[in-house]
């Protein structure tokens, strides 16, 4: 099993099940399956709204003998609209509460937006606040108070550009150890691998294989599909395997942690699987050259009009 060590040598499973779009109904038997299977690393966040039925299906895997708690990998994150020093404790207790755990492995700010408490996703620029309402140094003074409190063992962050990484790291008592960001084929994003690399800076790269199931608003016309792409299905060939697992080898390969999403128990299975595959040099220099600079989560649905946030303030690009 390929490990990401961490500052104080804990160890973390690189391959991880997501569980954005793992529906309440199928994400207690994708985890408990999961498990079986072999994962040890379990993604997940509050606002995917399915954080109580993993915490059953974790309980179910505790109760039964078929892993204990330290021997997993929960990573979980802090929704928008609980920035703010105060604001970290109440949430990160309520994902404790509903995942059944005493503490988390990791815990990221989801996003470097802010939104008003009682707004769970905005529909409007009043709905959102600017980051020199709630600055990022105070919800990360309350994240790093989850540390000394035992609550969570690490911090992160999510979707940060090497600017807002940079600023944060400067005035940070703990430094984030961990960014998670969209990291694909597509978005192969070399320049943020390699300041987070320099900066020992863990990067996680979610929608590895494209997130296809996203809503319809989510989706752009004409979206390029990774897991029908000639060049990665020439590759699977290669190897007698599928598309998925070649995304999955590759974010491995590139010495990211990866975190594809299935509810499906061959599916499931079939990604834990990907970890054994050995892309080669010739591999590799193939898919560097897919890269477009395309993102499935483009971030647009911040980018209302009356609020600071835009796509390029977002990303810094
Ligand atoms: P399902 O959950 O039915 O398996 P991402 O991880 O980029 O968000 O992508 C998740 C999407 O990819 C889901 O629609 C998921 O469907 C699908 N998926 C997951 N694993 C595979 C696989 N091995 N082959 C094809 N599709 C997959």
């Amino acid at each position: 099993m390929k490990n990401i060590i961490y500052r104080n040598n804990d160890a973390m499973s690189a391959l991880g099940l997501g569980t954005w779009k793992s529906n309440p109904g199928e994400v207690y038997d994708a985890v408990l399956e999961a498990i079986k299977v072999g994962y040890r690393h379990i993604d997940c966040a509050m606002i995917y709204g399915n954080e109580k039925e993993i915490g059953k299906a974790l309980q179910k895997a505790f109760s039964s003998g078929i892993v204990k708690r330290e021997e997993l990998w929960i990573t979980s994150k802090l929704w928008c609209n609980s920035h703010g020093e105060a604001n970290v404790m109440p949430a990160l207790k309520s994902t404790l509460n509903n995942l059944q755990l005493d503490y988390l492995d990791l815990y990221l700010v989801h996003w470097p937006v802010a939104l008003k408490p009682d707004v769970i996703f905005p529909e409007k620029g009043e709905d959102l606040l600017s980051l020199e309402e709630r600055p990022i140094i105070k919800t990360w003074k309350g994240m790093e108070a989850m540390v000394s409190k035992g609550l969570t063992r690490h911090i992160g962050v999510c979707n940060f550009s090497i600017k807002k990484l940079k600023s944060l790291s400067a005035i940070a008592a703990i430094k984030p150890e961990m960014n998670q960001v969209e990291m694909h084929p597509f978005l192969q994003q070399s320049t943020l691998l390699e300041y987070c690399k320099k900066e020992g800076i863990y990067i996680t790269a979610y929608s590895p294989l494209g997130s296809p199931d996203r809503s319809a608003q989510m989706k752009a016309d004409n979206e390029p599909s990774l897991l029908e792409n000639p060049v990665i299905s020439a590759i699977a060939q290669k190897y007698g395997c599928s598309t998925a697992q070649i995304l999955i080898a590759w974010a491995l390969e590139r010495g990211t942690s990866v975190i594809p999403k299935s509810v499906n128990a061959g599916r499931i299975k079939q990604n834990y699987e990907a970890e054994s595959i050995q892309l080669d040099k010739e591999d590799m220099d193939q898919i560097a050259k897919l890269d477009r600079h395309f993102r499935y989560v483009n971030g647009k649905f911040w980018a209302l009009p009356r609020s600071t946030y835009t796509v390029a303030n977002l990303w810094d690009e």
